[in-house]
């Protein structure tokens, strides 16, 4: 008999499993590399590491579709007087998005931390640097969905992904959400709503993102990269 304060081994196996997933989940396509396959693009910024494990999630979710690919990218901080700071290549994690990205994906999935309700800066200002592919109509009938963490429970999830999804909506973006098919809606403990994918990180990131917060976003990434195939 094991002793109580050492559990047996196939009772911690799942959760080690779902914590080497995080530990290993690709960056999908390096930047540059040419793919004849549908790809989602999946944008976003993470100052704490949240909103990047939602990434993660959603681009599972992509990658269970064949002939779907995942391309990662995130967004650099921007200083108070709005130059750019950071290096050109980030030191780790995936590279930063770029304009033609966007020209280039099937689908975009945008995640964002939750500041005030409403999306980071850095994440606003990549969005407002869209204007020449708004003119142009680049993302015109793609699809699109939204993520984003949060420390509390009920510190604006909803309202910073439904606000995440008023300039997709002006760049003529098809909003993608995650229907009530999915049962984790039902239960989730923690974030998660029918506007998109969300995390309840806690107020010192004590949380890690739960099963079903995770279930959610592998809906969102699924159900893109689905759509991405139907319109292409
Ligand atoms: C300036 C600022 C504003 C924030 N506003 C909110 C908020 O309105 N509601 C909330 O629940 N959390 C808020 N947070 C907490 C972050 O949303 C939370 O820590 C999130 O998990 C960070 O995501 P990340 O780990 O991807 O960086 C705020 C954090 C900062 C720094």
């Amino acid at each position: 008999m094991p002793s109580k304060a050492v559990k047996p081994l196939a009772a911690v196996l799942p959760g080690l499993c779902f914590a080497l997933e995080y530990c290993t989940a690709p960056f999908g396509v390096p930047h540059g590399t040419e793919m004849s396959e549908i790809e989602v693009l999946i944008v976003y910024y993470s100052v704490r590491g949240s909103t990047a494990i939602l990434a993660r999630e959603v681009a599972h979710g992509v990658e269970s579709t064949p002939g779907v690919q995942a391309r990662i990218r995130t967004v650099p901080r921007i200083s108070a007087h709005s130059e750019q700071i950071d290096d050109a290549i980030p030191a780790s994690g995936p590279p930063y998005a770029t304009y033609q990205d966007l020209r280039e994906c099937a689908a975009l999935a945008l995640g964002s931390p939750t500041r005030f309700g409403n999306m980071a800066a850095p994440v606003k200002y990549f969005i407002d640097g869209t204007a020449q592919l708004w003119l142009d109509g680049a993302m015109v009938g793609k699809p699109a969905g939204v993520f984003t963490a949060a420390s509390s429970p009920h510190g604006g999830h909803e309202s910073t992904l439904l606000s995440m999804q008023i300039p997709l909506l002006h760049h003529g973006m098809l909003i993608c959400g995650v229907p009530y098919t999915q049962p984790a809606l039902n239960t989730t403990p923690g974030g998660g709503s029918p506007y998109g994918p969300s995390h309840w990180s806690g107020a010192g990131h004590e949380r890690s993102l739960d099963r079903d917060e995770a279930a959610i976003c592998r809906s969102l990434g699924q159900r893109l990269a689905h759509l991405a195939v139907r319109l292409a």
